[in-house]
Parts: structure tokens; C-alpha cells; sequence
């Protein structure tokens, strides 16, 4: 038998979120060094299938049964966090579910979204569904609701999104704050968190900011979208936001990081992002109380995370870059020398090269080039090169060749291999893929 009091129920649907069970707010104790100012997190991980997100499947999915419509299988584009809360709806539900979404998408959400029995029909689309591209996963998930007994109950479009917050979010935080609550922030992707909170809160008291984080275009912060997505999404309302903020994925990445080891707040990149916007607006005044969206945690980020964060994996490199051929020291030697040497370039001068024809071989596994690349650039694994594979290179030893790995160790290796083979003019890119990110140089996600 159910009792709140002691937190046992009979069912995990009970769980999901209301002014009577709010996911918590937390107080931010030492990043942003605030004295005056109350800053609160309100860690959306706690919800039954860790995100914010299991706010809107629910409420989408009662939405629609009041309707009267009859729900059996489900179909919908996702960014993963939705996809995740209408699985185990549907799981509980004994619907049928499908997601289509993008191969960017971290492979943890994906793995997740088939531990939990959906159908993936993964596709190459952009990280957040877009609108207006043929073969993304809006189309395709458009296309596969015309099927006799399916729904696609669209999120991006479908008002019970900014209701869910309307609904929930809302009047937790305004119950949370004692109605206290000045400032409201929150990352914006579908923008149904950043309105219905937002509308909620302003109709309570007008004077309460709603703020809006972004990350820039060509981001990696899964669940978000750049001011350029952000116009086609049916839910930004601009005008009803006091502030909008664009955050780098560099500054949001370290801002995570330090939430984790900070704060103790086992946050994921969009908190980071939404926090850094926090930053930026939150005034350290007395009585400002501000809260703060962290739409999930940590822990399905970690391929994310060791694109943006290298230097937690400094191991995992040296481990990957150890000598490849039975002259283990001599060629730890060369590289020694090798690495303070004038073949070591930074990541601008490597694009400079790239953009008058030069090539840039990819020596890191075909996983990680999978996950993040240089257009253009020729992907030839180490253990390859070391083993003689030479395509892709150019034929003409004289050639300019630049190497690039995940942090510069592996393409000095590599580079002393093209050396041994004759190639008289090769670069290394100092830093690898981490500083060619960080630089916020052009990278193909696949
Ligand atoms: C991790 C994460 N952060 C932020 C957001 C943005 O929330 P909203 O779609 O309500 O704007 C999402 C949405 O999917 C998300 O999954």
C-alpha cells in the first residue's frame, strides 16, 4: 500500500512529479562565490527515469488519453531523455514504442533507450531533431505515425509540453520558494520547460526573470539547441523571456565538472550550460532567489565527456598511444625529442594547412572517429599505420601530412611512423581533437 510518508508505493508511475512530491532544489554553495543571493539547483534527475523530460512524456501521455484517444504503439523523434521517459511510460502502460532519433545522440542514451525494449530507428540527423529536413527523425517519426494503430504524440509540437512544466514545475518552485522565487533559468531545446515554468511563474508575480541559456552553433550538448535551431522550435517565445544567454560548449563542459566535484551535484553538460547562464545574469543582491533547471545527471555523458573533458583520461591516452613496434625505447626517445620539436603544430595552423589541401590523417580508433571528426580528414587507426596500411595517404613522399589524435600523443607516434616510411614533411597537431574543439574550429558529428 502506498504511503508518501515513508516513500513506499505501488507503482513507479507514483513517483513522477507534483507541488506535493517536487524533485528537490539545492543550493549552490560555492560556485558563482554568492554572499547575498540564494541560488538553487533543482536536480531533475530525481525524476522516475532521471530528466526533466519524464515531466513532459507523462503529461503527453495523459494529455492524449483524456483526449480519448486510444494509445497502443508510440512513435516519436527524441533527443533521448524524452524517448526515455515514454519508454518506461509505455513499458508500464504495455504500449508499444519506437524512437527516431540521431546516431549522434551518446551512445549511453541510445544503450538505455534499448535496455528499455524501444525500437530505435537511428538516422543521420543533427544531435537536437530539426524540422524541415527530409530524412530526419521528424520526418521519419511523421511518417511511421501513418501506420493503422500508431501515435506520435510530437513533443516539439504538442502543447502538453510547456503544460507539463505548467502543471509541475511551476507551482513546485513557486511552493519551494515560499513564492519567493526572482529569477528562473533554464537551457532551452524544445523550450516547453523554459515556458510553461516561465508563464506559470510570471502570472504568480510578474516581476519574477525568466532567463534562457543556448549553447553557439555547432555545439555539443545534447538535449539544447543553438539560436539559429531555437527559431524553427514551436516553443520559444522569445518575448516572454526578461534574458537569453549563448554559452560556449567549453565554458558549460568545465562548469559540469565542477558542479561535480564542487558542488557534489552529479550534474550533466546542459546543467553546466544552464548554470553558466546563471552566472551571467543572477545578480548577488539581497533577496534575489534564484532556481536553477538541472535537466539530468552525469552518468549518460561519458562519451561527451571525453571529447570535452581530456585531461580526466590522461591513463586511457598513454595507454593507447604506448609503442607500437619491438623498438619500444628507441622510439620513446624519438619521441621525447619529437614532441618539443618544430613538427608540433597548433590547431589553427593545422586548419590553415587543411584549407590549402594539405591532409589530415586521423589516427585514433574508427569508435572515436566515429563520434567526432574533422570533415574531410582521412581516418587511418594507429595500430594501421604501424602495420604498413598506407591509404588514404598521399602517394608522394614529399607531401605536406599533418597526424591529429584525441591529445596529440598517438599522432607523434604516428608522425614518427611517416617519418620511417619516408614522409619528409609531417605535421602533429599539439592538443589533438581536445585543442582543435576548444579552438572552436569546424567537427562533423556522425
Ligand atoms: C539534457 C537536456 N537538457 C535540456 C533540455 C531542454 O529542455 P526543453 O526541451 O524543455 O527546452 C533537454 C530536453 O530534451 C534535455 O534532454
Amino acid at each position: 500500500m502506498s504511503d508518501k510518508s515513508t516513500r513506499t508505493y505501488d507503482s513507479i508511475l507514483e513517483l513522477l512529479p507534483s507541488a506535493d512530491n517536487p524533485t528537490p532544489i539545492v543550493r549552490i554553495q560555492r560556485i558563482g562565490g554568492f554572499k547575498r543571493a540564494k541560488v538553487y539547483a533543482k536536480l531533475e534527475w530525481y525524476n522516475p527515469f532521471g530528466s526533466v523530460k519524464d515531466r513532459v512524456a507523462a503529461n503527453l501521455v495523459r494529455d492524449a488519453t483524456e483526449r480519448g484517444e486510444h494509445l497502443e504503439n508510440l512513435v516519436e523523434p527524441t533527443s533521448g531523455n524524452t524517448g526515455i521517459g515514454l519508454a518506461m511510460l509505455s513499458n508500464a502502460n504495455n504500449y508499444r514504442f519506437s524512437a527516431t532519433l540521431s546516431k549522434a545522440i551518446p551512445v549511453e542514451k541510445r544503450t538505455a533507450l534499448r535496455l528499455f525494449g524501444t525500437d530505435l530507428v537511428e538516422l543521420d540527423d543533427d544531435l537536437c531533431p530539426m524540422p524541415g529536413q527530409p530524412e530526419g527523425a521528424m520526418a521519419k517519426a511523421a511518417e511511421l505515425a501513418q501506420r493503422p494503430g500508431w501515435t506520435e504524440l510530437n513533443q516539439y509540437s504538442n502543447p502538453a509540453n510547456p503544460e507539463a512544466h505548467y502543471r509541475t514545475t511551476g507551482p513546485e518552485i513557486w511552493r519551494q520558494t515560499g513564492g519567493g522565487v526572482t529569477h528562473f533559468v533554464a537551457s532551452l531545446g524544445t523550450c516547453g520547460t523554459i515556458t510553461g515554468t516561465g508563464r506559470f511563474l510570471k502570472e504568480k508575480n510578474p516581476d519574477v526573470k525568466v532567463i534562457g541559456v543556448h549553447p553557439t552553433e555547432g555545439h555539443d550538448i545534447p538535449g539544447v539547441r543553438s539560436r539559429r535551431a531555437l527559431a524553427l522550435a514551436d516553443f520559444f517565445k522569445p518575448e516572454e523571456y526578461d534574458d537569453i544567454i549563448e554559452i560556449g560548449d567549453d565554458e558549460a563542459y568545465e562548469l559540469c565538472r565542477r558542479l561535480n566535484v564542487e558542488e557534489s551535484l552529479i550534474a550533466g553538460p546542459s546543467s553546466g550550460l544552464a548554470l553558466a547562464g546563471a552566472l551571467q545574469a543572477i545578480p548577488d543582491d539581497e533577496g534575489v532567489v534564484a532556481v536553477v533547471i538541472f535537466p539530468d545527471n552525469a552518468f549518460k555523458y561519458s562519451s561527451s565527456f571525453r571529447r570535452h573533458l581530456p585531461g580526466l583520461f590522461p591513463a586511457d591516452e598513454a595507454e593507447q598511444s604506448a609503442p607500437v613496434n619491438p623498438f619500444a625505447s628507441t622510439l620513446a626517445a624519438a619521441f621525447d625529442l619529437a614532441q618539443v620539436g618544430p613538427d608540433v603544430i597548433d590547431a589553427d595552423e593545422a586548419k590553415r594547412l587543411l584549407d590549402s589541401g594539405v591532409p589530415i590523417v586521423d589516427v585514433r580508433t574508427p569508435d572515436e572517429v566515429e563520434q567526432v571528426h574533422i570533415d574531410g580528414s582521412v581516418p587511418l587507426p594507429l595500430s594501421e599505420l604501424a602495420e604498413g596500411e598506407t591509404q588514404g595517404l598521399p602517394a608522394d613522399h614529399a607531401q605536406e601530412v599533418v597526424t591529429i589524435c584525441s591529445a596529440g600523443r598517438r599522432s607523434l607516434y604516428a608522425l614518427l611512423l611517416l617519418k620511417a616510411q619516408g614522409y619528409q614533411n609531417v605535421k602533429s597537431v599539439d592538443g589533438g581533437m581536445g585543442a582543435w574543439i576548444t579552438a572552436g574550429l569546424p567537427i562533423a558529428i556522425l
